[in-house]
Parts: C-alpha cells; structure tokens; sequence
C-alpha cells in the first residue's frame, strides 16, 4: 500500500486457509485493511461453476469476501464455467489488463505482492501436481492442467508468475503433511514429484507458515 498504493494478492483454496480467511473477516482484523484498494486474484481453480461446492472462489467469497467492504470490480476469479484452456486464456488476458496497466516497470510478468500457498499431502501447491504438464511451463502465466490423480481439469498460476511473487507464503497444517513437507524442505530438489519446491521466488521473499503437527517429522528426526 504504502509503496504503489495498492495490495494484489492471489488466494489459495483448499481447506487450510479457510480459517484464515474467516478470522481476516472478522472486525479485529478486516478493520485494518485498506479493502477498496486491496485487489484479489486465485492462485488456482477447480474446473467447476462458481457457485459449485469444490469452488475456490466459492470458499473464499463465503468465508471472507462477502464480509469485508471489497468492492466487487476488484475481485478476478478464474472463470472456470468455460472450457479450461479457454478459461487459462480469458484469465492470463485479465492479468495482463490488470498488471499491464499498474506495472510501470513493465515487468514482463505479473508480480504479486503476495502469493498465498498450501501444499497437498502428495506435495502439489496451487494446482501443481506431480508429473502434470503446467510444471514445466516456461512463458506463459496461467494453464489448463489435467491431472491424473483426481481425473479432473484444473486451471492454475504457472510457476514463472508464482516465482516472480514479492511475497510467497505457504500456509501448511496438519500431520497428515509432516513427512511431505520434510522431504519438500530438506530432500533432495525433485518438483516434478514434490511441485511444492518449484517456488523459489526470483527477488521475493519465501513464508513458511506451519504448525507444529505439519513439522513434527523434521522435530522428531
Ligand atoms: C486447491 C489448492 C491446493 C491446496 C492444497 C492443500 O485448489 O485445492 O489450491 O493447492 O492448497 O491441495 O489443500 P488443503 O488445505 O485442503 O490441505
């Protein structure tokens, strides 16, 4: 805010950060945004409708945004009621009108202030998966990604956009993510099998947020 008068942020979904989400709408805490100058994109989406229960958008808007004085236009989720790549295309031309016009450095990419992130118990983060095509992508900002694992589309942020973030922070709970994350944190540099580790924010700055259950596999080794 201070430095370009304004804070765009791109939301993780899943369940983690839906506590997070619910006390930032509390008073305590909403009331110390600057919300019609807080701008908010998603990191990934469910190929679903936005109204549908799998929907990122969805979590995000009932558990925070439709409590907090954001003005609407300053919302862009995913619209993933299109078709996939269709939706990948309609969404990286939104960002390119959006940042295109508040980036005066003419950053090639769009740069986040901040990237909020989970990681699944097989590693992913966003909708990163393990083996799936949007890994490797090189150039361009958002992708269609089929994945296997869950037989489903799933349309997410690539990671030259995530990695060129001025703040990633990673929200990660849970022992059920213990072992993954101490394989992510101290394995060996795998992302195709552990996708969590393809961030490495080029000047940005890196958060692990975790509890102590998700770190018990590095206290107790
Ligand atoms: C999604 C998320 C995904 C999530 C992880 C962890 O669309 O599901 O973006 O990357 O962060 O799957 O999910 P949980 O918080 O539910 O464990």
């Amino acid at each position: 805010m201070s430095e370009h008068g304004q804070f765009t942020v791109a939301l993780s979904g899943g369940s983690t950060p839906r506590t997070l989400y619910s006390l930032l709408a509390t008073r305590q805490f909403a009331a110390q945004v600057d919300w019609p100058h807080v701008y908010v994109f998603w990191g990934d989406e469910r190929c679903v409708p936005p109204d549908h229960l799998e929907s990122n958008y969805r979590m995000a808007r009932e558990t925070l945004l439709d409590h907090v004085p954001i003005p609407p236009f300053n919302i862009h989720r995913i619209p993933c009621e299109q078709e996939p790549e269709q939706a990948a295309l309609t969404y990286e031309r939104t960002l390119s009108t959006f940042f295109g016009n508040v980036q005066k450095e003419k950053s090639p990419l769009p740069c986040f202030d901040l990237v909020l992130l989970g990681m699944g118990d097989d590693g992913h983060t966003a909708s990163l998966f393990p083996g799936s095509a949007a890994l490797d992508e090189p150039t361009r900002w958002v992708a269609a990604n089929y994945v296997d694992k869950i037989g489903a589309w799933r349309v997410t942020l690539t990671p030259p956009v995530l990695n060129a973030a001025a703040h990633v922070t990673f929200l990660v709970s849970g022992a059920g993510k213990a072992e993954r994350l101490r394989e992510v944190l101290t394995g060996p540099y795998q992302p195709d099998v552990l996708p969590a580790q393809i961030i490495r924010p080029t000047r940005g700055r890196l958060v692990w947020l975790v509890d102590a259950a998700a770190v018990a596999a590095q206290t107790s080794a």
